[in-house]
C-alpha cells in the first residue's frame, strides 16, 4: 500500500543530528513514499552527510545557508542536479532557527544587542520567505510549505528573543499563505513542544519548561519523540491539508489548549 507522500519530492532544510525535528521528519517522509533531499549549512554540513546514512534510503545534501544569496539563487539548480532537469518540488520543510545563546536567550531579553537580533530574525523568520521564493520555481502546479514554530502567542522563560523571532514567523507564514496561495502553495507551521534537540540544549534553562510540560500536557509528552511532530509536518505536506493555509498546528500533547 503506498504512504501519503507516494510520489512526492520534499526538501527539508535543517537536518543536523538524528535528533533534529528535519531527520525525523525525512524519515517519515520516506517512509510515506516521498523522495527526500536534505539540507543544511557551514560546519554541520559534516555532520549531515553522515547522518543521510542513517534514514531508510541516504538523500542528496545541499548546502544551503539562509543568509546566503548565492545559495538561495542556485537552490533550484541543485534540486534539478539531483532529481533532473525538468523535476521540481512538492513539498519544502523549513526546520531552522538560530538565535545566539550567549546574547538573547536564558534571560537576555532586556539586553539583547540590535545585531543579534536582527541575525535571530533573518534566520528563524525572514527565512521562511526567502527559502520559499527560492523554492518557487520549482513549485509551478502548487506545493506545501511547512515550518515549525514553539507557541509566539505567549512569553515563556528563558526562550526570550527566540519568541520575538517566532512571532515574525508565525506572522511571515501567513503573509505567504495570502501571497501564493493563488498559485496553490499552501504555508503552514506545527507548533511543537519542547524537544531534546540541539537547538534547545543551546537554550539556557529550556529544560525547565521541558519537565512541566509533560504534567501539564493531558495527552502527556515526551521530549525525546520527535516522530509525532514529523508526521504531522508529513500531514501537511500531503494531500490531505488541501483547504488549510495559514494555519498552526500544535503538536504539543494539548498542552496549549489547559489554563493551568
Ligand atoms: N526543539 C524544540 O523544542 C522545538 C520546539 C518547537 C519548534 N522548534 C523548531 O524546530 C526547528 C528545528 O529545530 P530543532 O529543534 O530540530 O534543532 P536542530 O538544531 O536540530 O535544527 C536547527 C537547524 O537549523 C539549521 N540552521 C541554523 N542556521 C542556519 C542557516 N543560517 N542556514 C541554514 N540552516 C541553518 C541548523 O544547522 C540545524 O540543522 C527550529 O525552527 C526550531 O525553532 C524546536
Amino acid at each position: 500500500m503506498g504512504g501519503i507522500l507516494e510520489g512526492k519530492r520534499i526538501l527539508v532544510a535543517g537536518v543536523t543530528m538524528d535528533s533534529s525535528i528535519g531527520f525525523a521528519t525525512a524519515k517519515v517522509a520516506q517512509e510515506q513514499g516521498a523522495t527526500v533531499l536534505i539540507s543544511n549549512f557551514g560546519r554541520a554540513l559534516g555532520i549531515t552527510r553522515r547522518i543521510a546514512r542513517r534514514l531508510p534510503v541516504e538523500p542528496p545534501v545541499l548546502e544551503l545557508d539562509v543568509t546566503d544569496e548565492e545559495h538561495l539563487a542556485g537552490l533550484a539548480d541543485q534540486v534539478r542536479e539531483h532529481l533532473g532537469p525538468d523535476a521540481g518540488l512538492d513539498g519544502v520543510v523549513h526546520s531552522i532557527a538560530y538565535g545566539n545563546p550567549e546574547t538573547l536567550l536564558g534571560g537576555k531579553f532586556l539586553t539583547g544587542p540590535w545585531p543579534d537580533v536582527a541575525q535571530a530574525v533573518q534566520v528563524s523568520a525572514y527565512s521562511l520567505m526567502s527559502l520559499t521564493q527560492a523554492c518557487r520555481p520549482l513549485m509551478p502546479g502548487g506545493g506545501s510549505v511547512v515550518g515549525l514554530t514553539f507557541d509566539a502567542t505567549v512569553a515563556w522563560p528563558a526562550y526570550d528573543w527566540m519568541g520575538v523571532a517566532k512571532a515574525g514567523l508565525e506572522s511571515c507564514s501567513r503573509y505567504l499563505a495570502r501571497d501564493l496561495g493563488p498559485e496553490g502553495i499552501r504555508v503552514n507551521l506545527v507548533s511543537a513542544g519542547p524537544l531534546k534537540t540541539l537547538a534547545a540544549k543551546a537554550i539556557p534553562g529550556f529544560e525547565d519548561l521541558e519537565a512541566m510540560w509533560s504534567d501539564r500536557s493531558p495527552l502527556g509528552w515526551d521530549n525525546t519523540d520527535q516522530t509525532p511532530t514529523a508526521k504531522a509536518v508529513c500531514a501537511l505536506l500531503s494531500d490531505f491539508f488541501p483547504a488549510t493555509t495559514g494555519e498552526i498546528v500544535h503538536v504539543d500533547g494539548g498542552f496549549h489548549a489547559m489554563g493551568a
